[in-house]
């Protein structure tokens, strides 16, 4: 599945917005991000981080775990903002919880800077080989 152009766009306002809530005192890299599940509903996130710096949580994974957390199990797309010249990619940790709900499709990543300047990408382009719990 591949969002239209305009459902990308607004799939980048939304992480773009999003971003404006980022609690960064201590790297100051403000990331903001939206997903999209199968339902058509979008859940946002931004960074948070600690004083104790091991706790800080990404923005991906904020709003991935909000969208769980209200019944959704499918993630079809997720975008990330930040303020770069190149659009910034999703740190390992998250590729791996990106997968853990893709139920076996390839969500689109769209990573973008506070200009809209996007690239699309598909989570296998980052991570070819997720773990998966096999018995
Ligand atoms: N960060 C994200 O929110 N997403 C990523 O994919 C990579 C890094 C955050 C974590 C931390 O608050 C800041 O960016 C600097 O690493």
């Amino acid at each position: 599945m591949s969002l239209a152009k305009e459902n990308v766009e607004n799939l980048v306002i939304s992480a773009r917005n999003a971003r404006e809530n980022a609690y960064a005192p201590y790297s100051g890299f403000r990331v903001g991000a939206a997903v999209m599940c199968n339902s058509g509903k979008v859940y946002t996130g931004c960074n948070v981080e600690n004083a104790s710096y091991g706790l800080s949580m990404c923005a991906e994974r904020v709003a991935i775990y909000k969208a769980v957390s209200d019944g959704e199990k499918h993630i079809e797309a997720i975008a990330i903002v930040t303020d770069t010249d190149e659009p910034a990619s999703p740190c390992g940790a998250c590729l791996q919880i990106i997968a853990e709900f893709s139920q076996g499709s390839d969500p689109e990543i769209i990573t973008s800077n506070l200009n809209l300047e996007y690239e699309t990408k598909r989570l296998s382009d980052y991570l070819p080989k997720p773990f998966y719990l096999r018995k």
